[in-house]
């Protein structure tokens, strides 16, 4: 994996809605070179762009017409490489977002392999041989093409998933791994790859990862294969990265080749009890909720197995939220996100702050949908910089808006918070100024539970020299005596109060939080 991972902070950009620099009322690259300064400054030094690339936009770009040029709604193919070079020249590396499963329904490559002819396209998809012949258990479209046959579906309508092949084809029409198609599908994309790297850009994130084979893959051990053969690309270009759209990072990492896996917000699992466990049946008992009778452990028995098992070949990467998930302050406080954050930015691992996320801004349910963003929508407006129109997103008109600013009265905005001294923004920005500067907080060091029971709500962990300890309750909790060694601990950072005892035991007030060596 390459090493710039070790000290890096990713920034997603959702493009459409970060900042508008033609007034046209939506996102351009520009508008990111614009915006770089103050990405370095709040100490991310990574970004992950979200799909920018030629498409009808029915998926918000995640239906992609042609992989090797820029969606003309944000700029060229030079000005991306500009990007590049901007970023670069400010110590930025910069993740494109590749979605290998599936293109749009209008890439030529779709349309050739659509005609009754056999071309070079024919195998590029999954089609049956019959016009009537279905794909049990997967969905298919029928009629649309002069082609003898369905084709799959890999989510969307507009998405027919690109044949890799089917882990034990059992039907004439289903290719196997490396039969000729899927070969031809996996050089096709090696070449997207190596078209981005070779002009700048740093690596991908790999949209929906974990699904490129199909049939029964349930182990997963044809997409391995078939990601093992892609990274072959990574000998060309040994400094890019690569982070999966998969939540299993024992397969995505140390079966695949990925250098991180997202720990998404799937129910039920860790990241979700952190913070999300809204989605599972019988209340919202999230450890950092302050009221929720929030247990740790529930997060630890998640975890622990899966970072053990991938630490020695990549990173776990927590996210504050992504383009699919409601933004943290629908059901978080700003104290409780500050612990929250505090927590995600202090752990083993390369973390991702979403846009907007440092400043609080809301998920705003109430939106229609757009551009098939349907619940998603909420958590892609225009970022809030400051207190002028449109919250200084774009100066163009108001109705014109890709989607309209949050309006109410106390909407945050960069602006209002930098001259805050406490304000979430500060405080990502002093977390993370921390994390570059202690090598007990880079991505690979050594990370140790020393305090943590089924009841109790107080967390200890251990990063290098760093004892960590987040209390995310409404009472005052004192670990256990010998948490540190002796008395004098010194305090680098706190959220609410903290103090070391002399007996060694750590003591956090109610919401508090501390990094202490
Ligand atoms: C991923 C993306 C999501 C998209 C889907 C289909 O889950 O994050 O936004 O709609 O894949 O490409
Ligand atoms: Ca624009």
């Amino acid at each position: 994996m390459p090493a710039w991972l070790k000290d890096a902070v990713f920034y997603e950009i959702y493009p459409q809605s970060f900042y508008d620099t033609n007034a046209d009322g939506i996102g351009d690259f520009q508008g990111i070179i614009e915006k770089l300064d103050y990405i370095k400054g709040l100490g991310c030094n990574a970004l992950w762009i979200n799909p920018c690339f030629d498409s009808p936009f029915k998926d918000a770009g995640y239906d992609v017409r042609d992989y090797m040029m820029a969606a003309p709604r944000y700029g060229t193919n030079e000005d991306l490489f500009r990007l590049f070079r901007e970023a670069h020249a400010r110590g930025i590396h910069v993740l494109l977002d590749l979605v290998p499963g599936h293109t749009s329904e209008e890439h030529k490559w779709f349309l050739k392999s659509g005609e009754a002819e056999r071309n070079e396209y024919s195998d590029r998809y999954i089609w049956t041989d019959h016009w009537i012949k279905g794909i049990p258990g997967r969905p298919y479209i029928g009629g649309e093409f002069e082609r003898n046959g369905v084709y799959m579906l890999n989510f969307f309508k507009c998405q027919p998933a690109l044949n890799y092949g089917w882990k034990e084809p059992t039907e004439a029409w289903q290719q196997g791994i490396d039969d000729p198609g899927p070969r031809a599908t996996r050089e096709a994309i090696k070449e997207v790859m190596r078209f981005w790297l070779s002009h700048g850009c740093d690596g991908f994130r790999v949209d929906m990862a974990e699904s490129l084979v199909k049939g029964d893959d349930d182990k997963r051990t044809g997409t391995c294969a078939v990601w093992r053969d892609l990274f072959s690309v990574k000998k060309e270009f040994p400094e890019a990265a690569f982070v999966a759209e998969w939540g299993h990072p024992e397969l995505a990492i140390t079966g695949a080749g990925f250098d991180m896996d997202f720990y998404l917000d799937h129910a039920g699992n860790g990241y979700n009890t952190l913070m999300r466990d809204y989605e599972t049946a019988g209340g919202d008992h999230s450890y950092f909720l302050k009221d929720g009778g929030g247990d740790i452990t529930r997060f630890l028995d998640d975890f622990l197995p899966r970072y053990e098992a991938s630490k020695d070949h990549g990173f776990i990467s927590f996210i504050t939220c992504n383009h699919d998930t409601p933004r943290p302050s629908w059901t978080l406080s700003d104290r409780e996100r500050k612990l929250a954050f505090a927590m995600i930015f202090t752990m083993p691992g390369v973390p991702f702050l979403y846009y907007g996320d440092e400043i609080g801004m809301r998920y705003c349910e109430e939106l229609r949908t757009k551009e098939g963003g349907y619940t998603r929508t909420g958590s892609r407006t225009p970022m809030q910089w400051d207190e002028s129109a449109n919250k200084g997103f774009s100066t163009g008109r108001a109705e014109d808006l890709y989607l309209p600013v949050d309006s109410r009265e106390n909407a945050p905005s960069v602006a209002a918070q930098e001259i805050l001294k406490d304000s979430l923004l500060n405080t990502v920005r002093e977390i993370l100024a921390l994390r570059h500067a202690e090598p007990g907080l880079q991505a690979d060091t050594s990370f140790e539970v020393l305090h943590a029971i089924q009841g109790d709500p107080l967390f200890i962990y251990k990063r290098g020299d760093l004892t960590i300890a987040v209390n995310p309750s409404g009472e005052e909790k004192s670990s256990p005596a010998g948490i540190l060694h002796g008395p004098g601990a010194e305090v680098l950072f706190r959220i609410g109060e903290a103090s070391c005892k002399d007996d060694g035991a750590v003591c956090l007030g109610p919401q508090s939080f501390a990094i202490l060596r």
